[in-house]
């Protein structure tokens, strides 16, 4: 029987451990401070500190941040090798982990190689063409009431607004039904885990964020386990409903425990980054009322009435939103930084990676390099006509990854985009002063600190 017909067994996470710094001391760089490391440095301007190691250094260089000595492969190149890992050298698990195993474990991200395949096949079902049309009948309408709250004619925080209603949003398309009365708790427990995967402190004592997460992850476990029968019996269409119909390739389900790590993964790789590119495309299309323009004339091009659900079918004609949209995520891509670990020594730009080295590529120093995106700081949609993005490099433009982990909810995120726009422009004309800059704090995810103060009128 060949491995595909089978349901993968629970394979343990890989015991590679970390290379130490002596192990690495033939690729430019240093250790930095004593405990710290680059931590710090690197939280303070993620952006400025690899340009300036990248400038010194070259594009393979070794730093340590939290807590361990990592190498940085940057550039297209360095992407490529490591996003498509077409020799399976690199463990994405490994990477991921130290971040988000204690609360996400066995996400798609936090399995590798062959187990990965499976279960990343058994998952895709809920991304066919059916059931996205169904997402997005729950988006324009989930959208549609959520902006009809929204103020116009004076000053309101967009960043907040939006992380708000993308977790409604999830709330129908993923779990679908009326959750009732326990609506606030799960969005409350997956708030909880989310804030946890990035805290300083590990241990998950009362009063601390790890403490709450791992509360709320208990609780949402505890809700997929009741839900799963009833769901497989009752049926439904949103995102939860298909991973409880989903299969292996003998046919059998995916067992409750698979279905909950699935589900909660695929609501934080969701949550944040659309949050985050949403963000980011509305302070740009704000920012640049000539785009705005063109992407509300294109809108109007549909020939639909403004209060009319924007349908499936026409997706693919929203070429210009589209184009916005990306520049938006080439400038500030959700992911900024993407982490894994080398189970096997590998050579890159004539420098030995040995096994156990923390390896990281990095899609915000990419985005920037201006051999790949001309005067790089200037908002061009352009940039992504088929003619300009055919004859660059395949792994210049990463805000979805590449390779065998690239973004499962890529689709989702396109489609929940063009809807948003399709009722946001549709119902205001959003400004900024013209001397107005977010200042971003770049990690975990993108997010301006001042919550992004926009001016909403009607349109
Ligand atoms: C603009 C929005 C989004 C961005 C920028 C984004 C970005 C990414 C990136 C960079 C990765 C690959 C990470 C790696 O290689 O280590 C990824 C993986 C993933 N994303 Fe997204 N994502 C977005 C939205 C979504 C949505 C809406 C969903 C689900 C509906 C989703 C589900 C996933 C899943 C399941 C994976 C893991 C895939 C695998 O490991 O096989 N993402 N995403």
């Amino acid at each position: 029987m060949s491995v595909q017909s089978l349901r993968p067994p629970r394979q343990p996470a890989s015991k590679v451990v970390y290379a130490p710094s002596s192990a690495l001391s033939h690729i430019p760089g240093d250790d930095g401070w004593p405990i710290v490391g680059h931590t710090l440095s690197l939280l303070a301007d993620p952006k400025g500190f690899v340009e300036q190691r990248a400038q010194r250094l070259g594009p393979v260089y070794r730093a340590r941040a939290f807590g361990h000595p990592n190498v940085s492969l940057l550039g297209p190149e360095g992407n490529e090798l490591v996003l498509l890992d077409s020799q399976k050298l690199i463990s994405s698990a490994l990477g991921w982990g130290v971040i988000l195993d204690r609360l996400f474990p066995r996400g798609l991200m936090l399995l590798d190689f062959d187990e990965h395949r499976l279960h990343r096949r058994a998952l895709s079902v809920a991304f066919k063409s059916g059931p996205m049309q169904s997402y997005l009948s729950e988006l324009n309408a989930g959208i549609a009431k959520g902006l009809a709250q929204w103020p116009r004619g004076r000053e309101f925080k967009f960043y907040p607004a939006i992380k708000r209603l993308t977790l409604d949003l999830a709330a129908t398309s993923f779990l679908g039904e009326q959750l009732g009365p326990q609506l606030e708790a799960v969005k409350q427990a997956f708030i909880d885990m989310v804030a946890a995967s990035v805290a300083v402190v590990r241990t998950p004592l009362p009063g601390t964020r790890m403490g709450r997460g791992v509360r709320g992850r208990a609780l949402i476990v505890d809700y997929f386990n009741r839900q799963i029968p009833i769901r497989r019996e009752r049926g439904g269409e949103d995102l939860f409903s298909q991973l409880c119909r989903a299969t292996w390739d003998d046919g059998s389900l995916l067992s409750n425990a698979d279905i909950a790590d699935h589900m909660s993964f695929l609501m934080m790789a969701a949550h944040d980054t659309l949050t985050s590119s949403l963000t980011s495309f509305v302070y740009r299309l704000a920012a640049s009322p000539d785009w705005q323009e063109k992407v509300r004339e294109e809108q109007r091009g549909l020939g639909l009435a403004r209060d009319e659900p924007l349908p499936f079918e026409r997706l693919d004609t929203l070429v210009n939103t589209e184009m916005a949209f990306k520049e938006a995520m080439r400038m500030t891509p959700p992911v900024p930084s993407i982490p894994r670990r080398a189970v096997r020594d590998f050579e890159f730009m004539g420098y030995r990676i040995p096994a156990g080295t923390g390896v990281n590529v990095n899609p915000l120093y990419t985005h920037y390099m201006p051999q790949l995106w001309p005067e790089p700081d200037r908002y061009d949609p352009t940039r992504f006509t088929v003619d300009a993005s055919r004859s660059r490099h395949k792994f210049a433009f990463v805000p979805f990854g590449g390779g065998p982990h690239m973004c499962l909810g890529l689709n989702f995120a396109y489609m929940q985009a063009k809807c948003f726009t399709w009722h946001f422009l549709n119902n205001f004309r959003v400004s900024v002063p013209r001397d107005y800059q977010p200042r971003w704090r770049m990690w975990p995810i993108p997010q301006p600190r001042d919550g992004l103060p926009v001016s909403l009128a009607a349109a």
